[in-house]
């Protein structure tokens, strides 16, 4: 059903230079549209061609020599120290560690919030020793580069839509199953469970190492019409993330999916290449989308989430106290986030029906029953590939475990 392209082997491009302050700055964000979406290897479905460096446009091979100069560098700077009494100790304890962390919203989203938040707690923890880069709405890159970015250690942190995972595995595909979860506290209840935590180390092995689940929140469609109904979407063209289940959501109901890239949707909406979307509120606001979108249906079918995850080599070449104390962070963030992303997308949702663009259309129960009924088929299309046991450890974290 799926095609499931093979993902490059990852852990490549150790070079430790990278992730100090001896390594390469980074570079300046790179601007919004087309260009900023730009991938960074040749071939297509991830087989990979000659290696680019993101930052430098090295190719691999030139990289590695110039990696080998560095650790050629880093080794007589070493000897040097020793000679001078320095020796290791010194050059550890000055080292700084740059964590590059990329993502796709706006600073003002509930993901947005963490990763600053994540950023100003692991500094004042580590202040010299941990510098964290983080880069908002697609500035550096969109997420597609981000996942190879990560697993070739490129950059060093990401929080990626559980969606976006899919040519990498299957498990998280039970996030997309339209309207399994009710809302954000059904869907902690799911991560916090046996089954959900399990997915945290799903990745790991091919260089994804999950360290967390942050919320944005709850998606709605935007369209040039009202969608009262299922039928009402038929032949309306919908932008999706990239994902399998996403795309059979939308063929279900008779409308045609294109994935496509969030920092690409707002111009696209605008020209007609798509016709419609769905999103969550603090997208939906801090994106414009209701400026090119005459209705907002409230729908609450799927769940926006992220994997926060880290390149496992990195994450292992840090100090001990370092690496437990940027965990502890990640938790306290957690949390923080979490709790808030609700408020934050209820205020979202607040500020487009202040700015008088953009309707919002309540669905009565009965509506929504008949969504729900249209998009089920979607389940069984996937139950195989998420695993049934899966999707019932989902259904019991529902309020009541109602099927
Ligand atoms: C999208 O592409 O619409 C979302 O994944 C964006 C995000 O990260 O919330």
């Amino acid at each position: 059903m799926q095609s499931f392209a093979a993902w490059p082997a990852p852990r490549l491009a150790k070079d430790p230079a990278d992730r100090t302050r001896t390594g390469p700055k980074a570079p300046a964000p790179r601007p919004h549209g087309r260009g900023a979406n730009r991938r960074y290897t040749s071939g297509t479905n991830h087989e990979r061609g000659p290696e680019v460096n993101l930052y430098t446009g090295n190719s691999m091979r030139s990289r590695l020599r110039a990696g080998a100069r560095r650790l050629a560098v880093v080794a007589l700077s070493a000897a040097w120290l020793a000679g001078c009494g320095g020796g290791e100790p010194t050059a550890q304890a000055e080292r700084t560690y740059v964590i590059k962390f990329p993502h796709v919203t706006a600073p003002a989203t509930p993901k947005g919030q963490a990763a600053d938040r994540f950023k100003e707690l692991a500094e004042a923890r580590f202040p010299g020793r941990v510098e964290v880069e983080v880069y908002p709405s697609s500035q550096l890159m969109d997420d597609d580069a981000s996942l190879e970015a990560l697993a070739f250690g490129e950059i060093q942190m990401i929080a990626v839509s559980l969606s976006k995972f899919d040519r990498l595995t299957h498990a998280f595909q039970v996030f997309d199953l339209p309207f399994l979860f009710p809302d954000l506290e059904a869907v902690e209840a799911f991560q916090a469970s046996p089954a959900g935590r399990e997915l945290l180390g799903e990745l790991t092995d091919r260089g994804f190492q999950g360290l967390a689940f942050w919320h944005n929140g709850m998606k709605q469609f935007t369209a040039p019409r009202p969608l009262h109904a299922p039928e009402d979407a038929r032949g309306l063209k919908f932008r999706i993330m990239e994902s399998d289940v996403l795309q059979a959501q939308i063929q279900v109901i008779g409308g045609s999916p294109q994935k496509m890239a969030l920092g690409e949707v707002y111009q696209a909406l605008q020209t007609g290449t798509v016709d419609a979307q769905e999103n969550t509120w603090s997208n939906n606001y801090s994106s414009k989308f209701y400026e090119v979108q005459p209705y907002l249906m409230e729908t609450n079918h799927g769940y926006i989430g992220y994997l926060v995850a880290v390149n496992p080599d990195f994450w292992a070449s840090l100090p001990d106290d370092i690496r437990s104390g940027l965990e502890e962070i990640v938790a306290e963030v957690t949390e923080w986030g979490n709790a808030r992303a609700e408020a934050i997308n209820q205020e979202a949702k607040a500020q487009i029906l202040a700015s008088g663009r953009g309707e919002i259309i309540e669905l009565t129960d009965e509506e929504l029953v008949a969504w729900q009924e249209g998009m089920r088929p979607v389940w069984d299309e996937f139950s195989d590939d998420i695993g049934q046991e899966r999707i019932d450890a989902a259904l019991a974290s529902r309020p009541g475990n109602n099927h």
